[in-house]
């Protein structure tokens, strides 16, 4: 599918015949996590491997906007009103205006939006989840939102508002297009540019668990665009795209089939490859601490032990993701309870799961 940019000429034609249109749209947009890595992009956020993520249910950013469309250019750096949960957050606003001068080539509406927006999440700030996906996720449908309100003639179909929203959403932050779909997403594989609902899996994945160990809320010492940097020289570089090709393939066949040893296989092997690229990269990072790698002990004696089917995977910190299926959710939380909270800072944990998707909380799509 091409994704289509709406012309300078078709918004000044618009504004000919009306100054000052108004409006206000709302989306909610969930997280995501990765259950195999994209870690290594080239030209703009394109990813170096296929990847394949969980879309997640609670842990989600609420995006309001309201706008007038303006007879002027508007200068967002001067005239942008943005709030996150209520206060002024002047390096979120910065973020925001940089993304909004970037997709402005593509949107060339954007550059008359007088823009008034507030933001929250509903996950704690500091809980070391990355909120990019989903804040990236939330504006980039809101964006698309106004787009088709103001030039409907050029959305064919919700397949391909949900194909642009992730495209845009992709500038902002690579695995935020992961996020603008529910259940299982899939992103390289029809596509570089946008990702796609994996439609085909077992029905135990449609409900799996996802508790989210928190180990540590300290910053990273490595962001992600300096992560996926140093896949350029790394030493592995070509075996790990390799390996993630043939992981995505293999994972895919083994949540068509059901099989949740295979799947466990795959998914932790992924999750410990991803560190085991930054730990050999140069410079070296480790990111995962002594509570990390103790949870994961734990995690494969408890497996061991009694046979459950939990696993776990991990983002570019030390934060661990539990993953299970919801028939043994009580065995799973008195596990954490009993085990792996004495690693986490002040016991913090997230119970999430895996959701349906972002939602247009108010306006029309
Ligand atoms: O979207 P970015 O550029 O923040 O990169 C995300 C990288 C990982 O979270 C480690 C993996 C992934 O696929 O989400």
């Amino acid at each position: 599918m091409q994704i289509c940019n709406i012309s300078n000429i078709l918004v000044e034609r618009l504004l000919e015949k009306n100054s000052n249109i108004e409006g206000e749209f709302s989306w909610e947009a969930p997280s995501n996590i990765a259950l195999v890595k994209y870690w290594g992009k080239y030209g703009d956020q394109l990813p170096k491997n296929p990847s394949l993520s969980f879309t997640l249910n609670r842990s989600k950013t609420l995006t309001q906007v309201k706008y007038v469309l303006h007879k002027n250019h508007v200068n967002h750096e001067t005239d942008f009103s943005f709030q996150f949960e209520g206060a002024q957050s002047d390096s979120f606003k910065q973020k925001l205006i940089n993304y909004l001068k970037k997709i402005t080539p593509l949107c060339p509406m954007v550059s008359f939006l007088k823009l008034s927006i507030s933001s929250q999440n509903t996950f704690p700030h500091s809980a070391g989840i990355a909120s990019s996906a989903s804040s990236m996720a939330a504006m980039a449908l809101t964006i698309c939102s106004i787009e088709k309100e103001l030039f409907p003639d050029q959305f064919e179909s919700d397949e391909y508002f949900f194909a642009k929203a992730s495209y845009l959403a992709r500038l902002g932050s690579g695995s935020a297009c992961r996020s603008v779909y529910g259940g299982a997403v899939s992103w390289g594989v029809k596509s570089n540019e946008y990702a796609s609902e994996l439609v085909s899996f077992d029905n135990i994945f449609k409900t799996y668990q996802n508790a989210i160990l928190v180990v540590s809320t300290d910053k990273k010492s490595v962001t992600s665009r300096q992560g996926h940097a140093l896949m350029e020289e790394h030493f592995y570089k070509e075996a790990r795209f390799k390996q993630a090709k043939h992981n995505y393939s293999a994972l895919v066949r083994t949540m068509e089939k059901g099989d949740l040893e295979s799947f466990i296989q795959i998914v932790e092997i992924e999750a410990l490859s991803l560190h085991a690229m930054m730990m050999t990269s140069e410079p070296s990072f480790l990111l995962l601490t002594p509570q990390s790698l103790h949870i994961i002990n734990r995690i494969r004696a408890f497996r061991e032990r009694f046979g459950a089917n939990v696993c776990f995977t991990i983002d570019a910190g030390p934060n661990i993701h539990l993953l299970y299926p919801k028939r043994q959710k009580d065995q799973i939380v008195s596990f954490i309870k009993d085990e792996l909270l004495q690693y986490c800072e002040n016991g913090m944990w997230i119970d999430d799961e895996v959701g349906s998707g972002p939602k247009l909380q108010m306006g029309k799509r």
